[in-house]
């Protein structure tokens, strides 16, 4: 019987996995993918080897959902009642009120929020728990997720917000590099040397705040001299509502998270 059972080797799952083998949260053979596409498949095998990889789930210990959210419904009243202690969720979007109602009475629900770079192993997931999950099924669910990256836990109603912020963060902040690509274009760089400068200064100063120890408030003043270039750069933006922008952006997506959700 499989300690950890992936449904659906896409993107996610193998993502999942590959972070759960690296960190030794299981062994190859403590696992099990089921994924429908043939192709998909054969690349599982040669990818992960040692690890069961089938069409159809087997009952086992634990189980993680990682199909489109459109599969998910199909996914849970195919999984036959009580054939895994527990079930981890990462669509976007279902509530785990709707997933227990697809699954049997009493499950063990979790859901999580992961984001885009969880495919590089930095992501920045949250996770719930449903009306019968325990603080324990918590604990794995963190556990689980730690291999893709950091891990909040929040009451259901903040899924949406945390959306809004860290799920569609990334797309955020690769706006912020295309404009800043064009800007440096503006001022007379060659694109491929703004483009490279851009990276390099979105990657440092994200290091900085998380490898400095201080606030982001505190390393801004720091490199913002009197009278000085950066301090007339932060004063268009101040003047341009910034802060504005991102926050009724933050707030337009959550909304629309709780709109998709309650569909
Ligand atoms: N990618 C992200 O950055 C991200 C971020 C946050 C949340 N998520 C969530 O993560 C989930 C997975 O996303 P993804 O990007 O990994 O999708 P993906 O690459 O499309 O992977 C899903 C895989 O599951 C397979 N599948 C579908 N139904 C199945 C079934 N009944 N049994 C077995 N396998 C099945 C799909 O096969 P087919 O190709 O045949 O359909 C596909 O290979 C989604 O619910 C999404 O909301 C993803």
């Amino acid at each position: 019987m499989a300690r950890l059972t992936i449904i659906g080797g896409g993107r996610m799952g193998s993502a999942l996995l590959a972070g759960l083998i690296s960190n030794g949260w299981a062994k190859a053979s403590d696992c099990a993918v089921v994924e429908r596409y043939d192709n998909t498949r054969s690349a599982l095998v040669k990818r992960f080897p040692g690890v069961s990889i089938t069409d159809m789930p087997e009952p086992g210990e634990s189980v993680v959902i990682a199909v489109k959210p459109t599969d998910v419904e199909q996914v849970c009243r195919a999984l036959p009642a009580k054939s895994f202690e527990r079930v981890l969720s990462i669509a976007a979007g279902l509530t785990t009120d709707t997933l227990e109602t697809w699954l049997w009475r009493d499950a063990h629900v979790l859901r999580a929020m992961p984001n885009t770079p969880a495919l590089l192993g930095v992501g920045a997931s949250v996770v719930a728990r449903g009306s019968s999950a325990t603080d324990d099924d918590l604990v794995w669910a963190e556990s689980v997720l730690s291999a893709i990256g950091v891990v909040v836990r929040l009451p259901e109603q903040l899924i949406d917000a945390a959306t809004g912020l860290s799920g569609s963060g990334p797309a955020y902040i690769f706006m912020v590099a295309e404009a800043l690509v064009d800007a440096g274009v503006l001022v007379g760089l060659d694109r491929e040397v703004a483009r490279v400068l851009t990276l390099q200064t979105i990657l440092g100063a994200a290091r900085m705040l998380a490898e400095s120890g201080e606030s982001p408030e505190v390393l801004r003043a720091a490199v913002t001299s009197p009278g000085g270039t950066t301090a007339e750069g932060l004063r268009v933006l101040e003047s341009r509502a910034m802060r504005a922008a991102f926050t009724e952006a933050v707030e337009a997506a959550a909304r629309r998270s709780r709109e998709l959700g309650a569909r």
